[in-house]
């Protein structure tokens, strides 16, 4: 299970990554937030980077980003190597993209998902274990495409 989570948004999502953040705390997960730290506009792609590097180092189990639509920090995200990124908003993806894509980046947006639905997709997300199996080559077919 996912200890240590790294959460990165922009100004549009930032109320909801300070919702999750206190609600992961609470939970007992150990948050590290690169930013940003307030409303005040930012670009989705800068704070993408960070969080991503520290899921691609270890130093974190995986990254929660956050935008106004959680599709733009999710396109930035998806542009580092190794980095399987899903924006989503319904529990059904949250849970599969772990399943079956083995994500280690879930990206909400704050214009989009409600402060409760979004813990409980994180929540889920970080729960839920890669089944493995068959899904292996199709991992090693998305990394083949980074090369
Ligand atoms: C910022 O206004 C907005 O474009 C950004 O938060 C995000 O929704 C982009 O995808």
């Amino acid at each position: 299970m996912a200890k240590v989570i790294a959460l990165g948004a922009d100004h549009g999502g930032y109320v909801l990554k300070e919702a999750v953040k206190a609600y992961l705390t609470e939970l007992g997960y150990e948050c590290r937030d690169f930013g940003t730290h307030s409303e005040a506009s930012v670009d989705y792609p800068d704070m993408a980077v960070p969080p991503c590097k520290a899921v691609l180092s270890g130093e974190c189990d995986k990254a929660l980003l956050f935008c106004g639509t959680g599709v733009g920090i999710s396109i930035a995200a998806n542009k580092l190597k190794g980095i399987r990124a899903c924006c989503c908003s319904d529990a059904f993806s949250a849970k599969y993209t772990r399943l079956h894509n083995d994500a280690n980046v879930l990206c909400m947006g704050g214009r989009v998902v409600g402060p409760g639905a979004a813990c409980e997709l994180a929540e889920l997300f970080l729960t839920t274990e890669f089944e493995g199996g068959r899904h292996e080559k199709r991992i090693a077919k998305i990394h083949a495409l980074e090369e």
